[in-house]
Formats: structure tokens, C-alpha cells, sequence
């Protein structure tokens, strides 16, 4: 089932084709389990569906072991799903892409001392997409490469410096020219945050908005919490368990979600307060269940607070709900209007 999500207007929703489509995208991966070894499957991901269009910031939230990144690392191609089906401007690149859908779509990963090569020089670093796929760029890939550095707020004279010598917040903007060298039109930005000093991210943030605005890049935006991905992405989806919960623009979710997990994580969220009057904040109980084997019907349903005997046995589906976004919850949340700070 392909779910067409609203954008920001139904004119923009009716007139942009997206540019990726994922519909039922789908990771198991199969394990060793217990003192006999016996096989056992992992759902990190099981049956999510979406679309990007050019140009747009759609947010991917959720507590760690979701699934994230293991849907980011499908739709950069670094994994094969189970099953589901990719679509980029229209091609199934589900099991195979081309060369241009290859350069089009980038990966930021989350670690930015281990995704460099502490061996090689940041030129190398930066130039390696380049000369992998054989692009030899107008004055030379030097030029390029310098040109990038600048775009990124680094200086082009460090060309020659190794990744040991660039604090972790310049690491990260390495990453960030990296999979800017070959014009991307998708970047998947997998935390690329998280693993920065608070002061820092806001910065690296910043840079991503800006390049975002001045090239039309679409971003999928990997977060832990609903916190980091406010100012920037206008969609956003929460995962649970391998599951997208709900998906809907950023006044949606953060002014009347109605799925009760993503009031949970925004009750969590500090800047949230408003949602803590009307709703008090909401500790849930429990941990997150483990996809080895997920609780029958919802997938929420061992730590919601609105659990009742059907949740148990039917797996609610993602429809439209009265906020105007998808959720997948058969009672979903009908609270009040939470007015946004613009
Ligand atoms: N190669 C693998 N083999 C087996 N299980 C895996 C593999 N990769 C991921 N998993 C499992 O799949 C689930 C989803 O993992 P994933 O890394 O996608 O989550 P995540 O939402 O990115 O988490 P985090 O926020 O911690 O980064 C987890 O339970 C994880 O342990
Ligand atoms: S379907 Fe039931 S258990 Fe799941 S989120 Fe909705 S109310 Fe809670
Ligand atoms: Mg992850």
C-alpha cells in the first residue's frame, strides 16, 4: 500500500511528484538466538511507508533499536530489504541503482570520527566520490574539493590535514562535504548530531538548513527525539519497533499528535511545556519490547496507556486522523490545538 503523505499545501501535495518513494519497506535479519543456536528473525523493520519530495526535510524519529538507520542504509542502497519496494524519480531501485540514482542519493552518518579514514587526508576524504565514480569536475578535482571545504565553513588550505587534526564538529562538516561532492539530490542525515557537544550541534544544524535552502537538497533527517528535528524538517515520521506510528507535517505532530507515542516523546521533549499543561508529561513505563518478537496487534500496546483488548489482536493501520495527519492507533489522541510559536 503506497501512502501519499500531505506536504505543507494540498497545491504543492498535488503538482511535486516525490522523489522517493518507500512503500512497505521491509529489514529482517536473521540471527542465532538461544543455547541451540536456532534461527530467529530480527523485524528492525517491518512494512514502512513514505514518500520525499524534492527538495523537502522529512524527519525519521524514534528511541534507538526503531529502526532508523537500518531504513536509512535501505534507502542510501548499503542494505537490501527483505521486501517493500524503493522508488527514485519513478525507477524501482529497490535491489539495483544506476550510477545517477547512486550520486543522487548521499549518506551523513551518525559517527563522525569512525566514518573517516584516519589514514587519509581530508582532500582524499572529499575527492574519493569523485574519483570513484570517475566525475572529473571543471578545474579539476583540487578545485572541487576546495570549493567544497569552503561551502562547509572549513578553510580550503587544510586539504592536506588528516581527520585527527579537525575538532568533532569539523569532522562532521568533512562528512558533510563528502556526500555533498557529487551534487546529491537526497542526503540521508543519520544523527548526524548526536554524537556532537550541545554547543556544536546547533552549527552543524545551521549548515545543513542553509545548504538545504541554497542547493534544494531533500534530507531525510535521522533523530533520536522530536526536539532536534523541529526547526528543520516540514514532514516528520515517528518510528516504534520497526513500525512508522504516525507521519504528518511538523504543525501536525507537534501541535495535536495523535498517536500517543508521539505525545509520550513529545512530553519528553523540554520545549515541549505546552503539551505538559494540557497533558502532563507522560513517563512511559517498561522498556521497548525487542523486534526478536514483537507484541501482537500494536506493537505499542505493552507500555500504552489507551491499551485496550484490540489493540492486542489487530494491528492498527496507518490512516488519516482528525489532525490531519497518518497515524496508526485505534484510539487515537483527540486532544486540543497546541498553538506553534512561529
Ligand atoms: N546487522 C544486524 N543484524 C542483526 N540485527 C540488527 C542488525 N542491524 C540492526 N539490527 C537490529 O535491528 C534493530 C534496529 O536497529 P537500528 O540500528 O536500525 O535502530 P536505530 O533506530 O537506528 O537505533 P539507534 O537509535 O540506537 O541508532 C535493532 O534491534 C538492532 O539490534
Ligand atoms: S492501537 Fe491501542 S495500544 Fe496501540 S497506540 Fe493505539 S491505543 Fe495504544
Ligand atoms: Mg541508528
Amino acid at each position: 500500500m503506497i501512502i501519499t503523505q500531505p506536504s505543507a499545501s494540498p497545491l504543492e501535495q498535488a503538482s511535486v511528484a516525490p522523489l522517493l518513494t518507500v512503500s512497505g519497506l521491509t529489514k529482517h535479519f536473521t540471527v542465532r538466538s538461544g543455547l541451540l543456536g536456532t534461527a530467529a528473525k530480527v523485524r528492525a523493520v517491518d512494512g514502512v511507508s513514505f514518500d520525499v519530495r524534492p527538495g523537502e526535510t522529512v524527519g525519521l524519529v524514534g528511541e534507538s533499536g526503531c529502526g532508523k538507520t537500518t531504513t536509512g542504509r535501505m534507502l542510501v542502497g548499503l542494505l537490501d530489504p527483505t521486501a517493500g519496494k524503493i522508488t527514485y524519480q519513478g525507477q524501482d531501485v529497490t535491489h539495483r541503482r544506476s550510477k545517477k540514482v547512486r550520486q543522487d542519493v548521499q549518506i551523513i552518518f551518525q559517527d563522525p570520527y569512525s566514518s573517516l579514514n584516519p589514514r587519509h587526508t581530508v582532500g582524499k576524504i572529499i575527492s574519493m566520490p569523485l574519483l570513484v565514480n570517475g566525475v572529473n569536475p571543471p578545474g579539476g578535482v583540487k578545485k572541487r574539493v576546495q570549493e567544497l571545504l569552503e561551502l562547509v565553513g572549513l578553510n580550503p588550505e587544510h586539504y592536506n590535514r588528516f581527520p585527527h587534526e579537525f575538532s568533532g564538529g569539523q569532522r562532521q562538516r568533512i562528512g558533510i562535504a563528502r556526500a555533498l561532492a557529487l551534487r546529491p539530490k537526497l542526503i540521508i542525515a543519520d544523527e548526524p548530531v548526536s554524537a556532537l557537544d550541545v554547543s556544536i550541534q546547533a552549527q552543524v544544524i545551521n549548515l545543513l538548513r542553509d545548504l538545504q535552502r541554497e542547493m534544494g537538497l531533500a534530507f531525510v533527517f535521522i533523530a533520536h527525539d522530536l526536539s532536534i528535528v523541529r526547526h528543520f524538517c516540514q514532514r516528520i515520521g515517528v518510528m516504534y519497533l520497526g513500525k512508522l506510528v504516525e507521519i504528518g507535517s511538523r504543525e501536525q505532530i507537534y501541535g495535536q499528535p495523535a498517536h500517543p507515542y508521539t505525545k509520550a516523546l513529545l512530553s519528553a521533549v523540554p520545549d515541549a511545556s505546552r503539551i505538559g499543561q494540557s497533558a502532563g508529561r507522560i513517563r512511559l513505563e517498561g522498556d521497548v519490547p525487542t523486534p526478536l518478537n514483537p507484541p501482537s496487534g500494536c506493537r505499542f500496546r505493552t507500555r500504552c496507556w489507551k491499551a485496550q483488548d484490540v489493540c492486542a489482536v489487530q494491528e492498527p493501520p496507518l490512516t488519516l486522523k482528525n489532525n490531519g495527519a497518518f497515524a496508526a492507533c485505534h484510539f487515537p489522541e483527540e486532544g486540543v490545538l497546541i498553538p506553534q510559536a512561529a
